[in-house]
């Protein structure tokens, strides 16, 4: 191989590996693409029973739904999000002037009855759904939205706290996901997001 075809060789092969690299960073920005399109798979059906034991769907919550999952027995960290959570309905009423339901969804169905649930919610908002069901329903329900739950050690007296997962989920009408709200939102926060989305949607 003299040097000029050794030259050619060089600069053939270093066209075909940029080519390469070009192909190989469109096929990544491709898949990187497709795996964002629409929603991370957040959400799904439900069928629970409310605060009044009436079955309730995804679909059926009324309107714009804001989902909170955990227990009654919670002694603070439940109690602190179910009261931002009241703050944020209210606040969204007024700057949207149209309603989003707050929902609690318990984890812990064993000690969470309709009635107890009723007793629960009744303290946070006038308009705040309480749902429970069995164990499995509750379960599947919490599985779709991605919450994770566990029970702590039981106590002598039978008593138990549950670690959960501590988001906010807004559904639209027809219950599907729209976008979740971490701890670190404020109810103004909240409140300012979810009237924006719900303005911006199709009455
Ligand atoms: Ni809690």
């Amino acid at each position: 191989m003299g040097w000029l075809s050794l030259g050619l060789a060089v600069a053939t092969g270093t066209g075909l590996l940029a080519l390469y690299n070009r192909e190989k960073r469109r096929k990544v920005e491709r898949l990187h693409a497709s795996s964002t399109v629409g929603m991370p798979s957040i959400g799904g059906p439900f069928k629970l029973v409310d605060h009044e034991g009436k079955v309730r769907t995804e679909k059926d919550l009324g309107g714009y739904s804001l989902l909170y999952f955990g227990f009654t027995h919670c002694p603070d960290i439940c109690p602190d999000e179910l009261e931002k959570m009241a703050r944020a309905a209210d606040m969204v009423q007024k700057k949207a002037k149209r309603s989003v339901t707050p929902v609690f969804v318990s984890v812990d169905p064993e000690r969470d009855t309709v009635h107890q649930v009723k007793r629960y919610v009744r303290g946070f908002h006038e308009g705040m759904v309480g749902l429970t069901g069995s164990p499995e329903a509750c379960e599947k329900a919490a599985k779709n939205f991605r919450v994770f739950y566990h029970k702590t050690d039981e106590e002598p007296n039978g008593d138990y706290l549950i670690d959960h997962s501590i988001i906010m989920y807004l559904l639209d009408p027809s219950g599907n996901f729209v976008a979740y709200y971490g701890r670190n939102h404020s109810a103004e926060s909240m409140a300012d997001d979810i009237a924006r989305r719900i303005r911006s949607a199709p009455s």
